[in-house]
């Protein structure tokens, strides 16, 4: 093993161990029926709850102790500029609409990266245990029982694609979003809403979903499902480069180039 694979799989272990321990604190502090609202974002729709906020403390507490030179980028907390060179870029639960109202579709969210590039990614669906890890260069998992190796199918032509996405909480920006979603649902099979971006990359990474498009992601809600779906075998792209907050694309490399311009042509 390389010292890097060996790094990364250090990184995936510790990811692993502190995500199923996120995720069970989750679980046991969602009370029945609806989760309050503690405070509001980037606008009135966008909430977050004290759970998440545990949830963010507990991660942040665990990776501190285990790596105190390492940086943090987490939805809930302040910034931790780090000297080791690794950061962990975290959502505590991504999903937290699915979360308050109990749609099964949440999950904790946990990446390690050096720089640009993300080392290792665990995501967890708390509803249902369903957990995904991948390293750099290492593959992508199922992790929850005995680990097996995930990569995407061949995909259908494009004008069969089932298509996950995801809208922004500012309600003109989702304006837009639901424009270009409305020119490219005639030209696919389906769109999918899930609410939880990180489960709609791993999604894509096993093929629950053919492809992916979204704008206005945060690195917490790309940087795990991210390295899961590259090291599935998918392909990812942003409007000019690497997928950012402007535009991730996700899907097979066979479809990719005629998918990628079908949602440029659509808007995004
Ligand atoms: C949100 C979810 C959603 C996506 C939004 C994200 P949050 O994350 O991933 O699917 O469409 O862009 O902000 O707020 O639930 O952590």
């Amino acid at each position: 093993m390389s010292t890097a694979t060996a790094e990364s799989q250090l990184l995936l272990d510790l990811a692993t161990s502190v995500g199923r321990e996120a995720a069970a604190l989750v679980r046991r502090l969602r009370p029945e029926g609806r989760v309050p609202v503690a405070d509001t974002k980037t606008s009135a729709t966008d909430p977050v709850t004290a759970i998440d906020r545990a949830s963010e403390e507990l991660i942040r507490a665990r990776v501190a102790a285990a790596r105190p030179g390492d940086g943090f980028l987490g939805e809930e907390g302040d910034t931790v500029v780090g000297t080791s060179g690794v950061e962990w870029v975290v959502d505590p639960i991504d999903g937290t609409v699915n979360f308050m109202y109990g749609v099964p579709a949440y999950a904790v969210s946990i990446a390690a990266r050096r720089g640009d590039q993300v080392l290792a990614g665990f995501v967890v669906n708390v509803a249902d245990g369903r957990e995904w890890g991948a390293t750099l260069g290492g593959g992508a998992f199922r992790l929850d029982g005995t680990p097996r190796r995930v990569a995407a199918p061949a995909p259908p032509p494009v004008a069969h694609l089932l298509v996950a996405t995801g809208f922004g909480y500012e309600p003109e920006v989702r304006a837009a979003q639901g424009e270009s979603v409305a020119r490219l649902l005639p030209q696919v099979r389906d769109v999918r809403r899930v609410g939880a971006a990180a489960l709609d990359l791993c999604a894509l990474a096993e093929g629950t979903v053919d492809a992916y498009v979204e704008q206005g992601l945060h690195p917490w809600d790309l940087a795990a499902g991210g390295l899961v779906a590259t090291e599935a075998g998918v392909l990812l792209a942003g409007l000019d480069g690497p997928p950012d907050r402007r535009l991730v694309m996700g899907a097979h490399p066979d479809v990719a180039a005629e998918y990628f311009a079908l949602v440029r042509a659509c808007g995004f």
